[in-house]
């Protein structure tokens, strides 16, 4: 199976240049960031398990469909809180567990400030929400995260991934799979997604 899925769709394409444009508004850059999310759930859940359940229509009695996994969207501060709502649409009965991570502007490294994931009964799948990966440090943590809490099946979803981070990501976990957007080939010396798209959760709260 490939863990690696960068959306290969003209409407992908077409609303993530709209988010690198430095021109877009940060109410322009919501609606676009939560179209992409539509788009990488779209794929993330093409696989999710389903069991036979009875409907009586109208008309007769025939048998439909009920997915039969719990399902936990975990959303990193600030960032990814961007991606939830759309997912929630697709999702109404999925768990949002946030996790409270911000990268150290000196170091890079990421900085845990708030993890309450709950003890015991982990979900099945847990979906990591961040529309960057970087150095990947941020998300490297948030998957140890869930890991600890015994999540089987961890998915990344992501709008733009740095190749480093990529690489990061598949060397420590190689089990879990990455949805993207768009594969950026590099960082500069800030640490910054090279030609990215700047920083997402300033463009989206508009605290630039
Ligand atoms: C950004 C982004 C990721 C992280 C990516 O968050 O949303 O969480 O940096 O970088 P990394 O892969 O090198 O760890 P930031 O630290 O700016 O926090 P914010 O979402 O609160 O703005």
């Amino acid at each position: 199976m490939n863990r690696l899925v960068v959306l290969d769709h003209p409407l992908a394409a077409h609303h993530i240049s709209i988010l690198r444009d430095q021109s877009t508004p940060p109410w322009r850059f919501r609606q676009q960031v939560h179209r992409i999310a539509t788009l990488l759930a779209f794929e993330a859940t093409a696989d999710l398990p389903l069991i036979d359940r009875p409907v009586e229509t109208p008309l007769t009695t025939t048998t439909g469909k009920e997915l039969s996994c719990r399902v936990a969207l975990v959303p990193i501060l600030r960032a990814g809180l961007g991606l939830v709502d759309p997912i929630q649409a697709l999702l109404p009965e999925a768990e949002v567990w946030h996790l409270g991570l911000y990268r150290d502007e000196a170091t890079s490294k990421p900085v845990e400030y708030y993890c309450k994931l709950p003890e015991g009964k982990p979900c099945d799948i847990g979906f990591v929400l961040d529309p960057m990966l970087a150095t990947g440090g941020s998300l490297l943590s948030a998957i140890r995260a869930l890991a600890r809490w015994g999540c089987p099946d961890i998915r990344v979803l992501s709008v733009i991934a740095a190749k480093p981070g990529i690489e990061r990501l598949q060397k420590e976990f190689p089990e879990v799979r990455l949805f993207v957007c768009a594969v950026d080939p590099e960082l500069n010396e800030r640490n910054f997604i090279v030609p990215g798209l700047g920083d997402a959760g300033d463009r989206i709260f508009n605290t630039r």
